[in-house]
């Protein structure tokens, strides 16, 4: 374990399970509905970039994947609630089938505020696939359709998820220690 991790939440292995877990409820649900044109999934950068890889392989249906940078946090722990656009979609969504991937839902402004522009680009559906959902007092509540795990209130690295860009390429997701941030 790296040093500055106090505690393991999920293996590799627990995130590969619920990884293919999400995969196949989204297959169940989008793929007679979708039909040949299939979904968009919307990968959330940087954070969402490792889970989403892994997501589009546990889908069996067609779809396209997209990617947008929001930036809420700089690069500290607490969200500012000012949401910006750092890199729009490439593609159009309208009368699209929308699967946004999230790494981690923690106040729920980002996902609040990535759902609202979204829609008003007119796509057929959008639903939220969250990895993890933190236990935030005073959440924004946000529908998430379809979610990972739900993870102690604390500061959470790996498996994509950085603390000043470092730690995402911890194969697992952990808890940082304190001391580094605070
Ligand atoms: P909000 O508060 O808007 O935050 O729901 C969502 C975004 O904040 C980041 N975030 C974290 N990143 N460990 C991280 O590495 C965490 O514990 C954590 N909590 C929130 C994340 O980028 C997410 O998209
Ligand atoms: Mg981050």
């Amino acid at each position: 374990m790296h040093q500055d991790v106090s505690e393991i939440l999920f293996s590799e292995q627990d995130i590969a399970e619920r990884v293919a877990d999400i995969g196949a409820a989204i297959t169940r649900d989008y793929k007679e509905l979708a039909g040949p044109a299939g979904i968009v999934v919307v990968c959330v950068l940087r954070g969402a970039a490792m889970y989403t890889c892994d997501l589009i392989r546990a889908i069996d249906m067609p779809l396209e994947v997209d990617f947008m940078a929001v930036s809420s946090y700089g690069s500290g722990v607490k969200s500012s609630g000012v949401v910006r656009i750092l890199k729009d979609l490439s593609s159009d969504i309208h009368g699209k089938h929308v699967v946004i991937a999230e790494d981690i839902l923690d106040s729920g402004l980002t996902l609040s505020y990535l759902i609202k522009n979204l829609e008003s680009r007119g796509p057929a559906s959008i639903s939220v696939a969250t990895l993890l959902r933190k236990n935030t007092p005073n959440q924004a509540d946000v529908n998430c359709r379809y979610v990972g795990f739900t993870c102690p209130d604390k500061f959470i690295v790996g498996y994509g998820l950085d603390y000043a860009e470092h730690y995402r390429n911890l194969p697992y997701i952990g808890v940082l220690k304190p001391e580094i941030y605070q």
